[in-house]
């Protein structure tokens, strides 16, 4: 089997609809009216809101599938110990489990596969050649926003009095605080004698975390679309200081892109 798939190879069948990574960014809509504002129960387009935001986390879902599976598989156990390559195997083993129930959970919030699309942003982050990277950028920056989707998310079930929803969130924040701590915990180990190396990763991980502000919908307040779960991220290993640069990085967006603050 070959190793470094591209995102090109990814199988998918004839529902789904692949976006490229810079037409999601450039969708306007997502940064317009209001959608910088946390998802209200009592406004009128919250049930497409939520839909869409649900499928997005269901595509998200199998690409991290794909992605854990892939850094389990392609490294060599000299350039990944054999235990972190464990931990890939069964981070790709919990993600299956989230695209199940993602896809189940859309089914009980009204949607179906392909009702919107699927940009591979994602997986590409979990292309880079060197795993040192991929930790960076999948384990610790996207793994970190699933932690603040799913604690949003949580919070919203609640607002909806939705236990279904509330439930299934729960449990798989659960699994991606583990998630981001296997990325925390390996970045450091394969970079001990390599500051340079950790630099450059961490320095990647602040791109991806610049770019998944989403133009001002990640905060910290609680009128944010996506909050900042700083408990959560503390738990899988981010220091103080790099919740705060992240915090600092979203509030700058903010007021650079929101209108309605
Ligand atoms: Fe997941
Ligand atoms: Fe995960």
């Amino acid at each position: 089997m070959r190793t470094q798939l591209p995102p090109a190879a990814l199988a998918r069948d004839h529902r789904f609809h692949r976006i490229t990574t810079a037409e999601r960014f450039a969708d306007e809509r997502l940064n317009g009216a209001g959608e910088e504002r946390r998802m209200d129960p009592a406004s009128n387009d919250v049930a497409d809101r939520a839909r869409r935001q649900m499928h997005g986390i269901f595509v998200g879902e199998i690409q991290a599938m794909e992605g854990a599976g892939r850094t389990a598989y392609d490294y060599s156990t000299a350039e990944t110990p054999f235990a972190m390559k464990l931990d890939m195997a069964r981070q790709c083993w919990d993600e299956a489990r989230h695209v199940e129930i993602s896809l189940l959970l859309g089914e009980h919030m009204g949607t179906e596969i392909g009702e919107y699309s699927e940009a591979v942003t994602l997986f590409e982050a979990a292309c880079h050649p060197d795993p040192v990277f991929r930790l960076a950028g999948v384990n610790r920056a996207l793994e970190g926003l699933a932690i603040d989707v799913f604690t949003t998310m949580r919070d919203f079930a609640v607002e909806m009095n939705d236990p279904v929803l509330h439930f299934c969130e729960d449990w798989m924040l659960a699994d991606e605080v583990t998630h981001v701590k296997m990325g925390s915990t390996w970045l450091r180990e394969l970079t001990k004698d390599d500051k340079e190396r950790q630099t450059k990763a961490l320095e990647f991980q602040r791109t991806v975390d610049g770019l998944f502000n989403f133009r001002g919908m990640r905060g910290e307040n609680r009128e944010a679309a996506i909050r900042l779960a700083r408990k959560f991220r503390e738990m899988a290993g981010f220091e103080s200081e790099e919740i705060d640069d992240i915090a600092a990085m979203a509030a700058e967006e903010r007021a650079q892109y929101a209108t309605a603050y």
